[in-house]
């Protein structure tokens, strides 16, 4: 058998718990060496639900595990970028939960220890990893769609605050609300399919309506850690306007309250030969063209609730690119695009006016 890559995962709340240790269970090539939270607690619970062997409370101890490959960062976002820099520096390879981190400064900052290292930083893009996902980019680069110029998508909540009064409802630890935590999800997977074209300008809206209610509709909502005492001065809905150097454009809206229908993620695309849309309310594509002079709809047959799951699609692929070489799919260029776009729309949404990226 050959190399088994040696990993440690910071933060063991939610997203530890319920994608990545059952994600690295499945996989022979990898093995957790250390778990770690500063509440040692969830630490020691995740390591024994899965014969980890050690656990850590300060991440800085972690770095300095003889024979670490890499780390994996599930901690709240603020520590995103503190954590990747100090890992990169210290030689190892860094997979990160989304969002890359809260500001451009902070992201530059971790693609510049990337870039200085020699070695991987990615981050969570999950949402690449969906069956869908897979087919929409084959057909997009078969030429089927054309020229792609126009393109919507959102993720809309009717009511579903994620850990209301704790990291994720403080702005200064989460870096915003439904825009920073669910845009990074549908921005990316439109722009991946679009072929990263790169934003040039925004213009943007926030709002913060919902802040006292308590009712929740979504399952998403039940991560973080609630705090009836704590802040809530992030948005509940941001809507904005992204324009591209190929002068495509992309209508967004991202919800964790508002009253629409139902909760709803979901992307639409123009090209010039087809037009696509996905949402997981049916979980179908559709693809629409015109042929023969007659307009054609081309419906799929792909279960987009099978197969791999996305957050373990998106690890193995990280594993992959360690372990055999593979051209990672995500590259940190991409992550300040990310960040340039949304902390661009938070700038707008303030000073009412068009942000020049
Ligand atoms: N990709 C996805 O679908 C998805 C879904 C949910 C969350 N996330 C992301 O995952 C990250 C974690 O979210 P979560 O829902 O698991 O939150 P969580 O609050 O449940 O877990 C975060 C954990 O980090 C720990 N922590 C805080 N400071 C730490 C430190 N200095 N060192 C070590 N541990 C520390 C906390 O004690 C907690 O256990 C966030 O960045 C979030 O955006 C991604």
């Amino acid at each position: 058998m050959g190399k088994k890559l040696k990993i440690a995962v910071i933060g063991a709340g939610g997203i530890a718990t319920g994608a990545h240790m059952p994600g690295y269970a499945k996989m022979d090539n990898v093995e957790i060496v250390a778990i770690c939270d500063i509440k040692i607690e969830k630490a020691k619970k995740l390591a024994d639900a899965y014969g980890v062997k050690q656990v850590f409370e300060n991440y800085e101890d972690v770095l300095d595990i003889p024979g670490l490959d890499a780390v994996d960062i599930c901690t709240p976002n603020y520590l995103h970028s503190v954590i990747a820099v100090a890992a990169l520096r210290k030689g190892l390879h860094v997979f990160c939960e989304k969002p890359d981190a809260i500001s451009v400064e902070e992201v530059e900052k971790m693609k510049a220890a990337a870039d200085e290292s020699g070695k991987i930083l990615m981050v969570m893009r999950n949402n690449r990893y969906m069956p869908i996902s897979y087919f929409m980019k084959k057909y997009i680069e078969n030429g089927k769609m054309g020229e792609i110029y126009a393109a919507r998508c959102g993720w809309q909540r009717r009511r579903g605050v994620p850990g209301k009064g704790g990291w994720f409802t403080t702005k200064e630890q989460s870096g915003g609300g439904p825009l920073i935590d669910l845009g990074v999800h549908m921005i990316d997977l439109t722009m991946w399919l679009m072929g990263n074209p790169k934003p040039v300008s925004v213009t943007g809206c926030t709002y913060m309506k919902f802040a006292d209610t308590d009712t929740s509709d979504s399952v998403n909502s039940a991560f973080g850690e609630k705090n009836a005492e704590g802040t809530f001065d992030v948005e509940d809905l941001a809507m904005g306007f992204i324009r591209f150097e190929n002068g495509a454009c992309m209508q967004i809206e991202f919800s964790w309250a508002s009253n629409v229908e139902r909760e709803k993620r979901f992307f639409e695309l123009r090209g010039t030969k087809a037009g696509a849309k996905w949402s997981d309310v049916d979980e179908k594509l559709k693809i629409f063209e015109e042929e023969f002079g007659s307009t054609v709809d081309y419906l799929p047959n792909i279960d987009n609730t099978k197969g791999i799951q996305m957050h373990e699609g998106n690890l193995r692929h990280f594993v992959d690119v360690l372990l055999n070489g593979t051209d990672p799919m995500f590259v940190p260029q991409q992550g300040v695009n990310m960040v340039k776009i949304l902390e661009a729309i938070y700038k707008s949404a303030e000073t009412g006016r068009e942000v020049i990226l």
